[in-house]
């Protein structure tokens, strides 16, 4: 076929779509956006902690499964998503009163469960996620900075290596897209983990972006981690729209998602670009930016958008 997955093998990029496992289970019409327009899947909430361990040494396959499953069956693959983050912990984990042994105990059962499990089905794992604050250069004293102090990032991606050695480990970040002092610390980051022969395998740009303010130069960005011998990824793209969304504003967003997937090819380890939604009908972007909406190539009736064609132009 000449479809948007078979274009983007050809290329030699994966395209992914985050998925939400009850419509993935439940509606074809959902499935059929899936299957027909993408490469590779990522659990949108599935992995997350709090799902996948609500109470401590209770885990819940269902939906972790759902999603493997479907992408196996489909032939698409599995990008792991996510071991450390500071959003949807559950409150045992969240509210417990950790000494460093214990939280390491806990982390390491988390891990083994999880890339146990998948080994070989789940090839690449967002091990950190979102390590840095919001806005700045500094790290986010979250739960595993504050007990483990800021080697938790290193330890983490050492544990992850040790449990499943052939998985491609991940740092995923927003705000690094543009450059700018958190793409620098980043930069730092990444670097001073590599010189200290910590298992880093990639870094993923999350890639949320306002319509208007894509940034121009999201290839050198890229590039630069991309020059250490990274590989890189536009993880979880999306393009927002003040409301309402006007007809040039989607035609607009068109060139917006070609400049994404172009920028993509344009870096040499770039291995691929993945949408954070099958629909508007099923964005985060209402809910998180209220006043935004249309962020995401299929629209609410899963009727393909200009932002579908943006990325097959630029492949
Ligand atoms: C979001 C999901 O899309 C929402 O459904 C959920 O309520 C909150 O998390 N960065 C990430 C993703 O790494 O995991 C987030 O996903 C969006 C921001």
């Amino acid at each position: 076929t000449r479809g948007l997955p078979h274009l983007a093998r050809a290329h030699g990029i994966d395209l992914g779509v985050a998925v939400a496992v009850n419509p993935l289970t439940h509606d074809t019409r959902y499935q059929s956006v899936v299957t027909e327009n993408y490469t590779s899947v990522t659990a949108e909430n599935a992995m997350k902690w709090e799902h996948v361990q609500p109470e401590r040494s209770r885990f819940d396959w269902s939906g972790p499964d759902a999603v493997v499953d479907f992408a196996e069956r489909n032939g698409l693959d599995v990008h792991g998503h996510t071991l450390l983050w500071h959003n949807q912990q559950p409150s045992w984990l969240a509210q417990g009163d950790w000494s460093a042994q214990e939280l390491r105990q806990v982390l390491r059962e988390h891990m083994e469960a999880l890339l146990g499990r998948y080994q070989g089905r789940v090839t690449s794992w967002d091990v950190i996620n979102e390590p840095f604050q919001d806005h700045g250069p500094r790290l986010r004293e979250n739960l595993w900075y504050q007990v483990l102090g800021e080697d938790y990032i290193a330890e983490a991606l050492s544990m992850a290596h040790e449990i499943d050695p052939e998985a491609e480990l991940y740092i995923n970040e927003f705000g690094i897209e543009g450059g700018g002092a958190k793409t620098d610390a980043m930069y730092s980051l990444v670097t001073d983990l590599l010189d200290r022969g910590v298992p880093l395998h990639g870094v993923g740009f999350q890639g949320h972006f306002v319509h208007g303010n894509v940034p121009q130069d999201l290839a050198e960005h890229m590039r630069r981690f991309s020059d250490l011998g990274l590989e890189v990824t536009v993880s979880e793209l999306d393009v927002r729209i003040p409301q309402p969304p006007r007809e040039q504003a989607l035609r607009q967003q068109e060139q917006e998602y070609q400049h994404v997937v172009q920028a993509c090819l344009e870096v040499p380890r770039c291995v691929g670009v993945s949408v954070w939604g099958v629909s508007d009908q099923h964005s985060w972007i209402p809910e998180w930016f209220p006043g935004y909406t249309a962020a995401l190539p299929f629209d609410e009736d899963y009727e393909p958008k200009p932002a579908l064609d943006g990325m097959t132009e630029a492949l």
